[in-house]
């Protein structure tokens, strides 16, 4: 099995390590931005594939371009061309499916380790995480005996409420790709395809089989595409999926724009263009414009658009057949570069074993974020504490599977009471009370997963008998903690949350409990952001965590007891309110028929800053329980020409008693700018470990075309010369230092 990172030269090493003064040089602290790069598809298989096609026939060619089971192609065995076969997604290795319908196939051995969602992923801020988590899941699907994986989910969080942002990274375009290209790369070191979707512009669930998406070209380009563009050209991602909705009048699996000319012309892209389920409208149009394989279409496979209707129009002279011998050596190459077609030392994997569940355990323990700590409240302090109060349904709540969409079969979930269970010593009991119902509107609960309804109605009505003996619990324990959020079966692909509102009455419940138990901490577990305000201000502790996969319990436990110092850091803004959201403050999410993105580039943080509306948890937010000062900040130079590298290097001391990471984030600002701008962006970052009491000295290069904004008139990616301001934070609200440089 490979497991190689491979690092660029020093000059590319954003971390600089020295010791200074009377502060001792950290050890172990090389954490992450590691460069890392996958194999770009080459010319090398052309001669075997070009005999290959040479030998078949139409019907043949013409079943690897359509699904032929629920997540294969069609093989041509006489040929020793396997099925491309795939299996979802985000979270790990989904369960087999059957053949031909959705229900599950019913195998003992498809369980698989329970990675943390995406939004978690990204919250680490951590390339190596991201590495760690594509090249652990690529073995789990290689012992699974899978060709691609239908993940990483990247599309870009515009709205809160968007019922796939557990699943997708972030809000930032920057943020999203240094996690997405890491993770293709872990994945595709184990000679399994990454298939990055939904490519592109699908933000929303809400009407998302049909809805025509506006974007005027600088946004696309700017917030929407680059981390898909990173995907292509530093990840060499092998396959792309199309996504359901429509971008600018046209379905994306039939968008010759984003297919042929920004992927395959401009981009460069030689894999293989999937579609999402369901998702082609048309034969001849599609595979003009660009994409390669149909799945999931709800009728017999030889009914699928690009299956005998595809050879009708061979046929009918309507397409040619070169030009379907273009698609299918598209996926001979795929096949060809992960070693399905008969490749000697084909990475065999392993699934849910040990270093598996450990590689989760790493990923959730940086993934989560505390948000409060009033008066050290956290980590718990356990001397006099006999007894402690769990409450909450999402203190046992499982959230591999559920909802709608890809889950994953799993022998391990640890709960936060199991975590806890396991962590507590023996001698301190432990009074569970669940608190909160998970309950739903029957009417509404048919809507589950209906792509044009509205997300599921909760019944935010507490059960007095569950909250008495919440209350009562709380009461009589030494120390409560509220476990609550959201779940993946309010939070689901297919629908869009209706508010931002704590659902099941889980607002009362808290205040009730704060009430009788002022050493009361409250922990969110969900995907998306709540309004959290109250609750917020009465609490004096609040931890973040996620749909955070197998160990996420033993994780959270060991954050909550301070065996494990958080370092997790918000990916996207919690606002105070939903309108203060730029989707939603200019009127134009979910939309009809038709939404047109009407913020602009001012998505997220972009938009709270430049318009100083102040959010709950600015971007790039997360307290430790040590302290960090920077200090020194200085550039290399003062002034670069526009292919140079800006390398910015700051000290980070660790002034608190405890060792712990902090991320240094990196945002640039044109105050003078000549075209309207963000007040600032993301164009760096970088997570140290600090011991206690050391001083490290963290460097991050910022290349100057990352400066660059699109230029709609010349179609082209353009520095504007002047002065920059960089700014050195731990969020996008506490900018600690700001260097001043010019590009010429
Ligand atoms: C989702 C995809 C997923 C596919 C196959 C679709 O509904 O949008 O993300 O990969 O189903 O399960």
């Amino acid at each position: 099995m490979k497991n190689k990172i491979i690092s660029l030269s020093a000059a590319f090493a954003f971390v600089v390590f020295t010791s200074c003064k009377n502060e001792t040089k950290s050890e172990g602290s090389d954490l992450a931005q590691t460069e890392h790069q996958s194999k770009a598809l080459g010319s090398e298989f052309d001669s075997e594939i070009n005999k290959l096609v040479a030998q078949m026939t139409l019907e043949e060619k013409i079943g690897m371009l359509h699904g032929t089971s629920m997540f294969s192609t069609g093989a041509v065995k006489r040929l020793g061309i396997p099925e491309l076969k795939m299996a979802d997604g985000p979270l790990g290795v989904r369960e087999e499916i059957s053949r031909d319908n959705w229900a599950p196939a019913g195998r003992t051995d498809d369980f698989a380790t329970y990675y943390p969602a995406g939004g978690g992923l990204a919250a680490t801020w951590n390339g190596d995480m991201a590495y760690t988590f594509g090249n652990s899941l690529g073995q789990e699907m290689r012992a699974r005996d899978k060709d691609m994986l239908l993940s990483p989910a990247i599309n870009i969080v515009r709205s809160p409420l968007g019922g796939r942002t557990y699943e997708y990274m972030s809000e930032d375009p920057f943020l999203n790709k240094k996690i997405a290209v890491p993770l293709i790369v872990g994945l595709q070191d184990n000679d399994v395809m990454a298939c990055v979707k939904h490519f592109a512009a699908n933000n929303q669930e809400t009407n998302r089989d049909f809805v025509d998406v506006q974007i005027d070209e600088r946004t696309l380009r700017e917030i929407y595409l680059p981390a898909f563009e990173a995907a292509v050209k530093e990840g060499h991602a092998y396959s792309v999926m199309g996504a359901y909705n429509k971008f600018r009048g046209e379905y994306l699996c039939e968008n010759d724009y984003m297919l042929n000319k920004i992927l395959r012309d401009e981009w460069g892209f030689k894999g293989v263009v999937v579609s999402d389920w369901a998702a082609v409208h048309s034969t001849v149009k599609s595979l003009k414009s660009g994409l390669d394989i149909e799945m999931g279409t709800p009728k017999p496979f030889n009914e699928f658009f690009l299956a005998d209707k595809l050879t009708a129009a061979v046929k009918n002279k309507e397409i040619s057949e070169a030009e379907i011998d273009i698609h299918v050596k598209r996926i001979l190459h795929v096949l060809f570069q992960v070693k399905a077609m008969g490749g000697k030392d084909r990475a065999k994997g392993s699934i849910a074993t040990e270093a598996h569940y450990q590689d989760a355990y790493k990923i959730a323990s940086e993934a989560i974020v505390l948000l409060k700590n009033d008066n050290n409240a956290l980590p718990l302090k356990l001397d006099g504490v006999k007894s402690i109060a769990v409450i909450g349904n999402n203190a046992t709540k499982k959230n591999a599977l559920r909802g709608f969409g890809a889950g994953v079969k799993t022998k391990r979930e640890i709960t936060p009471l199991e975590g806890l269970q396991n962590r507590l010593p023996s001698s301190i009991k432990i009074n569970y009370a669940e608190g909160y119902l998970e309950r739903y509107e029957e009417k509404n609960k048919g809507n589950l997963g209906n792509v044009v309804a509205t997300g599921p109605i909760t019944i935010d009505k507490l059960d007095p008998a569950k909250v008495l003996e919440a209350v009562e619990a709380a009461k009589k324990s030494d120390v409560a903690i509220i476990f609550a959020g959201s779940n993946r079966d309010y939070e689901t692909e297919a629908s869009d949350r209706q508010s931002l509102k704590l659902p099941f009455g889980q607002e009362e419940l808290i205040q009730k409990v704060l009430a009788v138990n002022p050493r009361t901490i409250v922990v969110m577990i969900a995907g998306a952001p709540l309004d959290i305000d109250a609750v917020s201000k009465k609490t004096s502790a609040l931890v973040w965590s996620w749909f955070n996969g197998s160990e996420g319990g033993n994780a959270l436990a060991d954050v909550l007891l301070g065996k494990v110092n958080p370092s997790g850091k918000l990916p996207w803004t919690m606002p105070k309110k939903l309108m203060d959201s730029p989707a939603h403050a200019t009127n134009s999410f979910p939309g009809g028929k038709e939404v047109k993105y009407a913020e602009g580039i001012l998505v997220g943080y972009r938009w709270f800053d430049t318009k100083n509306i102040d959010p709950l948890y600015p971007f790039g937010f997360g307290l430790s329980y040590t302290t960090f000062a920077f200090d020194n900040a200085k550039s290399d130079k003062t002034s670069y020409g526009p292919s140079e590298t800006i390398s910015v290097s700051v000290d980070v001391k660790n002034t608190g008693k405890t060792d712990g990471k902090e991320v240094v984030q990196l945002y640039a600002s044109k105050s003078d700018s000549k075209i309207s701008r963000a007040s600032k962006e993301l164009k760096g970052f970088k997570k140290v470990l600090v011991k206690a009491g050391d001083l490290n000295t963290v460097t991050i290069e910022v290349p100057v075309k990352e400066l660059a904004y699109y230029d709609v008139a010349t179609k082209k990616w353009t520095v504007e010369p002047g002065k920059y301001t960089l700014k050195l934070g731990n969020s996008s609200r506490d900018i600690k230092k700001e260097i001043t440089v010019t590009i010429q």
